[in-house]
């Protein structure tokens, strides 16, 4: 069973409808099918009842909607890069030509709001900035708010936000948060195969990039936010996976996915609950990791609700990995420069907590017997 940080396990019955009978995609079945997937994302991506935002789905993972954003976007990018992820941004950014700047930041800590607003005052002024809500690498989580707040005092900058491992995890708030991008892919807390790419975007965002020039032409974001307006899209799409994941949304706002603590909830509420569900996890295991006398690489505040970033302490990560695996558990060594310093954990998407109570169990027995 997978606990890595995504891919994440698939239900059997989101595996069936990605096996559905072919449809075409200039017909009226495919009009209805996307048409059946924005209620959901638009809970998904926390819009207000009278949100101006566009949410979209393209057949590409989430790094093509990176690209896709940065093509519709201004010159000047502000990169914030506290992991693997983050930094994808900042180099997508170099490829398209953009003038970057890089807010470095400690890997397992989000960025301090007066740091981002320094570099907003001292090298700005800038069209966006880039950063991850949840970053995957390190299992940390940025407060979306407190970046937020000090963007108010930039208006003029927008805000692109990587919720890849995040979003159908944890509240996103696009437009609390005042997001002008927001991109996943769905095979993390969405528990999808991967595959396709979903956004939300601000009307001011859609202004800017129907200006912008050599947008490319499969990642233009007007294309395919404009195709999917009009319940079509500018090639043909992944079928099986738009069938997956309507019925996905449709579960998740009906309360089909919930544990029976939570029965009987639906639209929001179920959603709400989804993401209880996500921080019951988390806490579990933070509180798992303590007992072993390990720690999460973030602090508790910062720790991801999906992904937990555990330092590896007295663990030899590989053999630990090796033996969980040999009962049927994958976790993840860490990534890049952290790994066997930590490993990784993936609770997330349709995980249960007593689904958790068997991996920790199995945990707790490949540690005795190494
Ligand atoms: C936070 C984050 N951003 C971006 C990506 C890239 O996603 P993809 O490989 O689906 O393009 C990942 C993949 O794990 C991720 O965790």
């Amino acid at each position: 069973m997978l606990w890595i940080p995504g891919p994440t396990e698939v239900r059997p019955e989101i595996l069936a409808e990605c096996a559905r009978p072919m449809i075409g995609h200039r017909s009226k079945a495919c009009t209805d099918l996307i048409d059946r997937l924005n209620p959901g994302l638009r809970f998904a991506f926390g819009l207000q009842s009278d949100s101006t935002a566009t949410v979209a789905v393209h057949t590409c993972s989430a790094t093509g909607l990176m690209e896709a954003a940065l093509r519709g976007a201004g010159p000047r990018i502000l990169s914030v890069v506290g992991g693997a992820f983050a930094k994808r941004w900042g180099e997508i950014a170099i490829s398209l030509g953009k003038q970057v700047v890089i807010l470095d930041v400690e890997w397992g800590r989000a960025v301090a709001p007066a740091d981002l607003r320094r570099c907003l005052e001292e090298h700005g002024p800038f069209d966006a900035v880039t950063l991850v809500s949840n970053e995957t690498s390190t299992g940390t989580r940025t407060d979306l708010g407190s970046v937020s707040d000090v963007l108010d005092d930039f208006p003029g900058t927008q805000l692109f936000v990587d919720l890849v491992s995040y979003i159908a995890g944890a509240p996103v708030d696009f437009d609390v948060n005042r997001l002008d991008f927001g991109l996943a892919g769905v095979q993390k807390a969405f528990a999808l195969p991967p595959g396709i790419g979903v956004c939300c975007v601000s009307e001011r965002y859609l202004e800017g990039a129907r200006k912008a020039t050599n947008r490319g032409f499969y990642l233009d974001p007007v294309s395919f936010i404009d195709g999917h307006t009009k319940n079509k899209t500018p090639s043909t799409p992944a079928i099986g996976l738009y069938y997956a994941l309507a019925k996905q949304l449709e579960d998740i706002s009906s309360g089909a996915t919930l544990p029976k603590c939570d029965a009987g909830k639906t639209g929001a509420a179920a959603w709400q609950a989804r993401f209880a569900k996500h921080k019951r996890m988390q806490e579990r295991t933070a509180t798992w990791a303590t007992s072993h006398n390990l720690e999460l690489l973030p602090p508790m505040a910062e720790a991801s609700p999906t992904v937990s970033c555990i330092r590896a302490g007295h663990v030899d990560v590989a053999a630990f990995a090796a033996a969980l695996k040999t009962k049927g558990f994958e976790i993840s060594n860490g990534y890049g420069p952290l790994k066997g310093a930590t490993f990784r954990i993936g609770h997330m998407g349709d995980h249960t907590e007593a689904g958790l109570e068997t991996l920790l169990q199995a945990a707790d027995e490949a540690l005795g017997e190494l």
